[in-house]
């Protein structure tokens, strides 16, 4: 209560400063007095498999529809190579299957063939196959020979026209069952491109079955099954605290039947039957449950899980009760899983497929978006779900998909939700307006806040329209002034929102690859950049302390954060200028004596249609300068159409 009216004191001295006449701009920080904690698990990341956000992107395979059940009728991606002198055929074979996960094959046919004429069959990859000087290809697939086949293959990596081999290997003598082959693949010198293919051809003619064609390129720390390397430098710069994961709409399915059905997204990748998504096209599942836990290992994030409660996209639900028993024991064996020792039985299963140590796990969240759901089976299905995970897992936060933005007739009520997810899709100047009070009045004794998705747009076209696609990929500098608005009102109420996520994080930027804009990072098969929405988060994150500091603007349309890193006395502001003009703004650090005479200013400032792009992909980006003349009262040139992070040391 001192502490308030302390600062009340100097906000009023400012104020009353101001009515006497001063027609500066003023922000007033108690450095003095933080009110509460900065949450630890401010920023994360969410993420689901939409824009090709795993397939063609961060999980690097190179193969479309390696197992060939991309469509039922046609091996789709995939063509025959012949030449004069050489012919073959290639059809779907579901009477040869790899195993019963993947129950059709790839049925080679070769009429005529010789060393110099081969027959065989490519693929055209996600866009091209993405081909670069001096580097390894890890190449594998699954074949079968029938009787009579003493033929060997060769594997290569083709311009598209297959004038020119970039990379070639050769496997013989295959065998009359199934098996799998492992090839090396090594380019040398070459003017990097995605206009390549993938091809395998024989030299003999006669039959062979394929399954699992795949071509990996180095992957980050060189895992195996893993993921561009390039993407996963951009999100650790984002030093994200936790991954929400599987989605989204990818969690939910378009159908019951669709839904991310977490045990058959791991174990041999022959054991994945990969699922139809929502966003249109079929996921391999090559990124499943484990790689989730993996990709957050590596980021350092903690996973936030949301389970498959019970609700999918063409609206119909599972009847909380007796129905929905075996969704809510597939979520505690989902959790068993990430967190079971290995003696208990996912937690065997999971050291089977390599990771015996538990990954740690503190938030669960139970579906997604259920305002959707008209029947109102929300409040019953997650109460179910509650109920059972807090038997077994007491000190696992439990998450509900429907917030204080929804209509409280809708929220859960049974029971008190441990966090709410809310999602916020707006104009930019929504947030820029929205930012300054939106959480005030939330009830700080309530269940905390996760804004799990949200992002402004700054075009005339909301996200999920399909206008919107024929927008740039990526937002411009006006969204990222609404982003950064709305995010450092977040921080300043980091007490009761607990976690935030921009969403979507990832675009593969090649025409029709996508299906919602605007999205964060964007990327094609050999290049990433991020939009200035990202480098606006990535200041923030990278410069944030472990105590807000109250702060309060006097007479300016500037917005902002301030927050105290208690270890090193170092003081962050984050600011953010929506105006097109530049403003000269006095800052007062309430509370301190002395402090360093010079501070760092990291800027992003730009016209506010001005973004990145694939081919300019650096075009607005922070710059980081020296600010002289800081002390506890001093003026700072405030950039138009700018976000700032001011770093003043105080020690
Ligand atoms: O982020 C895109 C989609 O927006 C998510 O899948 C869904 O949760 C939301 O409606």
């Amino acid at each position: 209560m001192k502490k308030q009216l302390f600062f009340v004191l100097m906000v009023g001295c400012a104020a009353s400063l101001w009515a006497a006449g001063t027609t500066e701009a003023t922000l007033t920080v108690d450095a003095a007095h933080p009110s509460g904690t900065v949450s630890p698990l401010f920023y994360g990341l969410m993420t689901e498999e939409i824009n090709h956000s795993y397939d063609g992107g961060l999980y690097a395979e190179l193969v479309q529809n390696r197992a060939f059940l991309d469509s039922a009728t046609a091996p789709v991606h995939w063509s025959v190579v012949e030449e004069e002198g050489s012919g073959a055929t290639i059809a779907l074979d579901p009477n040869r299957p790899l195993d019963r996960a993947i129950p059709t094959s790839l049925k080679l046919d070769v009429t005529k063939a010789s060393a110099d004429h081969p027959a065989g069959f490519a693929n055209d990859g996600y866009w091209g196959i993405p081909v670069k000087p001096d580097t390894e290809y890890r190449a594998s697939f699954y074949a079968k020979a029938a009787p009579g086949f003493d033929g060997s293959v060769t594997v290569s990596i083709q311009s598209d026209d297959g004038g020119t081999i970039y990379a070639r290997g050769e496997v013989a003598g295959l065998s009359q069952g199934w098996k799998r082959y492992d090839v090396t693949l090594t380019t040398g010198e070459l003017t990097e491109t995605t206009k390549a293919r993938y091809v395998l051809t024989t030299d003999r003619p006669g039959e062979v079955w394929f399954s699992i064609v795949s071509l990996f390129p180095p992957t980050f720390d060189n895992q195996p099954n893993g993921f561009r390397p390039d993407i996963m430098k951009m999100l650790i710069a984002l030093h994200p605290k936790f991954l929400r994961f599987p989605g989204g709409n990818y969690l939910e399915g378009n159908t019951i039947a669709d839904r991310f059905d977490w045990k058959k997204t791991i174990g041999p990748l022959k054991d994945r039957p990969g699922h139809e998504g929502p966003w249109g096209y079929r996921s391999s599942d090559g990124l499943g449950l484990l790689e989730f836990l993996l990709w957050c290992r590596d980021m350092h994030a903690e996973p936030v899980l949301a389970v498959y409660a019970g609700y999918s996209l063409d609206g119909k639900h599972v009847a909380p009760g007796k129905e929905l028993e075996p969704f809510v024991r597939s979520a505690l064996d989902e959790i068993e899983y990430v967190t079971g020792p290995v003696t208990s039985k996912w937690g065997a299963i999971r050291a089977q497929d390599g990771y015996p140590a538990p990954f740690p796990l503190h938030y669960v969240e139970i579906g997604n978006e259920d305002f959707f759901d008209q029947s109102g089976s929300y409040n019953a299905r997650f109460t179910q779900f509650y109920d059972a995970i807090k038997a077994k897992y007491p000190n696992i936060q439990i998450i509900s998909t429907i917030g204080t933005n929804e209509p409280s007739y809708q929220r859960v009520s049974s029971v008190m939700p441990d966090v709410l997810d809310e999602h916020y899709y707006e104009w930019y100047l929504w947030f820029i307006v929205h930012a300054q009070n939106h959480f005030k009045d939330y009830h700080r004794s309530g269940p905390k806040i996760m804004v799990g998705e949200w992002a402004s747009y700054e075009t005339t076209f909301p996200p999920w329209s399909a206008q919107s696609r024929q927008e740039p990929p990526t937002p411009d500098m006006a969204a990222a002034l609404g982003d950064a608005a709305w995010t450092t009102a977040m921080e300043r109420n980091s007490d009761l929102v607990i976690m935030n996520a921009y969403a979507p994080l990832l675009v593969n930027v090649n025409p029709g690859a996508r299906q919602w804009r605007p999205d964060l990072i964007g990327f094609n098969g050999l290049h990433v950049f991020g939009s200035p929405s990202y480098y606006a988060i990535e200041m923030f994150s990278s410069n944030l302390g472990n105590e807000i500091l109250p702060m309060a603007f006097r007479k300016s349309k500037i917005q902002g954060s301030a927050t105290l890193d208690s270890r090193t006395g170092e003081i962050y502001l984050h600011l953010v200028n929506p105006e097109d003009s530049p403003s000269k703004i006095r800052i007062e650090l309430a509370g301190l004596s002395s402090v360093r005479p010079t501070a760092t200013a990291i800027t992003l400032a730009a016209k506010p249609d001005a973004t990145n792009s694939i081919t300019e992909r650096r075009n607005v980006v922070p710059v980081t300068t020296a600010v002289q003349g800081v002390g506890p009262s001093f003026t700072y040139d405030m950039p138009a159409d700018a976000v700032v992070v001011l770093r003043i040391a105080t020690r």
